[in-house]
C-alpha cells in the first residue's frame, strides 16, 4: 500500500465566458500596398479584454506581420493612440464590452500624419509642434532663497489639467483644422503651451504667446471640441486653447 499523501485538487474557477468578436482592421503595408485596404480578423476574448488585447491576439495568433505601437499598455506612454470606430481613442483603455460586438470593431491609424504601415503613423511632425513652443520651464537667474522656485497650491492649481498630457496624439489628429492644413499647431502643442504660461514659476509665457499668435497658431482653432472628446486623460482641451487666446489678446492673467 503507498504511502503518497492523497492531495485535494484546487478547486477551478468557472472558466471565464469567451466570445467571438469581428476587428475589421485598416493595413497598409509601403512594400506591397499602393493604397490602405481593410481586413476582417475573428479573435475569441474575453470580456475584460481592451482592443490592445485583440490586436495582441491577431498578431501572435493570426498575423505577425500587423504592425502597431503600444509600451506601457496601461494608459500612461501614450503610444497606442488609433480610430476605434471612427473614434480617437487608446487601444489599451478601450474595453472590448464598451463597444458593440455584434457588429464588427473597425481599427485605423489616426488621421492627418503620414501612414507608414498598418496603425503606425510618421509622429514627427506632431512632435515638431510640439517642440516649437518651448514644452518646458525658462527661469533665468537663481531662486530668491538661492534653492528653490516656491509655488503656492493656488498657482500649481492653474495649470494643473494640462500637466497630465500624455502627447498621445488622440486630440490633434482628431482636429480637422489639422486634417486639412497640416501646419497648424494643433491641439496638443497648445495644451503643452499652457502648461508653462500658466506656470507662476516660468518667466517666458510672452515668448510661447506670440508663437501662438502666429497663422498657423491658436487662431485655427474653430471650436469644435473634436480634441476635449478625443483626449484619454479627460484634459478640458478646447478651454486651454480659449485661455491661450484670452492672455494672447489681454496678457497672461
Ligand atoms: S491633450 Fe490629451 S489627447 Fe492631446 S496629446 Fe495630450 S493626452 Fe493626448
Ligand atoms: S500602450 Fe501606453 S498608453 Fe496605451
Amino acid at each position: 500500500m503507498s504511502n503518497a499523501v492523497m492531495e485535494s485538487k484546487p478547486s477551478v474557477p468557472d472558466e471565464i465566458p469567451t466570445f467571438t468578436a469581428t476587428l475589421i482592421i485598416r493595413r497598409f503595408d509601403p512594400d506591397v500596398d499602393t493604397e490602405p485596404r481593410w481586413q476582417d480578423f475573428d479573435v475569441e476574448l474575453h470580456g475584460t479584454d481592451r482592443v490592445l488585447d485583440a490586436l495582441h491576439k491577431i498578431k501572435w495568433e493570426q498575423d505577425g506581420s500587423l504592425t502597431f505601437r503600444r509600451s506601457c499598455a496601461h494608459g500612461v506612454c501614450g503610444s497606442d493612440a488609433m480610430r476605434i470606430n471612427g473614434r480617437n481613442r487608446l487601444a489599451c483603455k478601450t474595453l472590448i464590452k464598451d463597444l458593440d460586438i455584434s457588429q464588427p470593431i473597425y481599427v485605423e491609424a489616426i488621421k492627418g500624419l503620414p501612414l507608414e504601415k498598418d496603425l503606425v503613423v510618421d509622429m514627427e511632425p506632431f512632435f515638431d509642434s510640439f517642440k516649437s513652443v518651448n514644452p518646458f520651464l525658462m527661469a533665468g537667474g537663481l531662486p530668491k532663497d538661492g534653492k528653490e522656485r516656491k509655488q503656492s497650491p493656488v498657482e500649481r492649481a492653474r495649470f494643473d489639467d494640462t500637466t497630465k498630457c500624455i502627447l498621445c496624439a488622440a486630440c490633434t489628429s482628431s482636429c480637422p483644422v489639422f486634417w486639412t492644413d497640416g501646419q497648424y499647431f494643433g491641439p496638443a502643442a497648445i495644451v503643452n503651451a499652457h502648461r508653462f504660461i500658466f506656470d507662476s514659476r516660468d518667466e517666458n509665457a510672452q515668448v510661447r504667446l506670440d508663437i501662438l499668435n502666429d497663422k498657423e497658431g491658436v487662431w485655427r482653432c474653430r471650436t469644435t471640441f473634436n480634441c476635449t472628446d478625443a483626449c484619454p486623460r479627460g484634459i478640458q482641451v478646447t478651454q486651454a486653447i480659449a485661455e491661450v487666446k484670452q492672455a494672447i489678446l489681454r496678457g497672461k492673467p
